[in-house]
């Protein structure tokens, strides 16, 4: 896994945008994996401005959300459908048609689940996948022990996470206690993989991940098997490595 250090958040996030402008320049038909949170929020900000000022053209794109809580319709604020259509579809040039998160509101979610994963073999698999990680490891809601072969299922929020998502719930007990995630196997399918982390809080799970023995403990080890996966991080993201990284 390839390691790039910014001096800023800021930097960071424009380094990804940037990883995913020439992703699309090089195949404008890129099918584009987002995740949401906090951390991407400053990535799809820096390519609304490409789209605006540079011509970025997402036109040819389709993109498909990493996750959604069960339970949330893409009306509610707090549901990732949502959060990309207001972070970055509404002010690009995506057809909106192409855009897809799982469907939070389903009956049947396993069933949705697998439906969202037929969905992105259908379309060629992912091409590029940006993806967070959360306090625990996380990548998507793949919390510990992560099952590496998984594909896109149902998941249990752990209790780290749900804690981390207060913010936006206005109390823990109000946060969904489960996601439609793609899986880890479904994430390390991606041809091209973005893991990016920021702020003093992340240092130890990236440590984790990066350093640490690979481990169904810390799901986001996982991506250090993939041949094409590029961990950016800020300074403080990336205080905790004593400038080593393995794999
Ligand atoms: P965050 O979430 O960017 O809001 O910290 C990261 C994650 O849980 O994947």
């Amino acid at each position: 896994m390839n390691v790039e250090t910014f001096p800023s958040a800021d930097a960071a996030a424009d380094r990804a945008a940037e990883l995913i402008a020439l992703g699309l320049q090089a195949s404008p038909r890129l099918v584009l994996g987002l995740a949401t949170g906090a951390t991407p929020a400053a990535v799809y900000k820096k390519l609304v401005e490409r789209h605006r000022k540079g011509g970025l053209s997402f036109a040819g794109a389709t993109a498909f959300g990493v996750d959604e809580y069960v339970g949330l319709p893409p009306s509610d604020r707090r549901s990732y459908a949502h959060y990309l259509s207001e972070h970055l579809y509404t002010h690009v040039d995506i057809d909106r048609s192409n855009a897809f998160v799982p469907d939070g509101m389903a009956a049947d979610a396993g069933a949705e689940a697998q439906r969202y994963e037929r969905l992105i073999a259908a379309k060629g698999g992912i091409g590029l996948l940006l993806l967070g990680i959360g306090l625990n490891g996380h990548i998507g809601f793949n919390e510990p022990p992560g099952d590496f072969t998984s594909r896109t299922h149902v998941a249990t929020l752990a209790t780290v996470s749900r804690r981390a998502h207060t913010q936006y719930f206005g109390g823990e007990s109000a946060v969904p206690a489960q996601a439609i995630t793609m899986g880890i196997g479904t994430i390390l399918a991606a041809r091209r993989i973005i893991l990016l982390a920021t702020g003093i809080a992340k240092a130890g799970p990236v440590r984790q991940a990066l350093l640490e023995p690979v481990s169904p403990a810390c799901p986001a080890s996982a991506l250090r098997s993939h041949g094409d996966s590029i961990c950016v991080l800020d300074e403080a993201a990336a205080s905790a490595l004593m400038g080593q990284t393995a794999g």
